[in-house]
């Protein structure tokens, strides 16, 4: 295990055979229909690309990329799009994909935005949730995994842009983040 870290979470294979299961049911529901998938960058990148290719429908990819405003340890709330869809989404169904939903902010944003351009459909799909810290409703209609309130990182997430490329997911040690930048991912 890397040295900054206290523990493993959740294990490649644990995440792999989750991945397997939402594929399946993500086929499933959308059976006989087209999936715009749209991941949000960057924690999303490493569980979009295992997910879509668990989907047994046809799919099209697309990105956004958005940041949320504030201190370093609260976020405000103002979430601001950084990179926008490359495509127009008016009657497509739609889903997006995000590695964690933490105070709810980002992904309440994201849906009301993608709202407003008229998707078919709009449905999110999360790797992790971590319920303790929310702050807005936000429903979330396939998970992977819900998790306490640890510093999470690696499979898509990071720690001030470092451990994405981690295999598995973990909990982070405390004196790698103490004293510095408090809020998560
Ligand atoms: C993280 C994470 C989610 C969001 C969740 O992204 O990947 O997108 O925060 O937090 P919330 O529920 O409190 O809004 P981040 O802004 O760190 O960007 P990144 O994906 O590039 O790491
Ligand atoms: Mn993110
Ligand atoms: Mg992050």
């Amino acid at each position: 295990m890397h040295e900054d870290m206290e523990k493993v979470l959740i294990t490649e294979e644990e995440i792999a055979r989750r991945v397997r299961e939402l594929g399946a049911e993500i086929s499933r529901d959308y059976a006989g229909k087209e999936l715009l998938v749209v991941g949000i960058l960057k924690g999303a990148v490493i569980f979009m690309a295992d997910l879509v290719r668990c989907l047994n429908i046809p799919v099209r990819l697309d990105f956004m990329a958005v940041s949320s405003y504030g201190t370093s340890s609260e976020s405000s709330g103002v979430v601001r799009i950084l990179k926008d869809l490359e495509q127009n989404i008016e009657g497509l169904d739609v889903l997006i994909v995000e590695d964690i939903v933490d105070t709810g902010l980002t992904l309440n944003y994201l849906r009301e935005n993608l709202l407003t351009r008229g998707p078919a459909s709009l449905k999110i799909c999360t790797l992790l949730d971590k319920p303790s810290r929310r702050k807005v409703n936000v429903q979330v209609d396939y998970n992977g995994f819900v998790i306490p309130d640890e510093f999470v990182v690696g499979y898509g997430l990071d720690y001030d842009g470092r451990y994405r490329h981690l295999r598995d997911i973990l909990i982070l040690k405390r004196e790698v983040y103490s004293g510095k930048e408090q809020r998560e991912n």
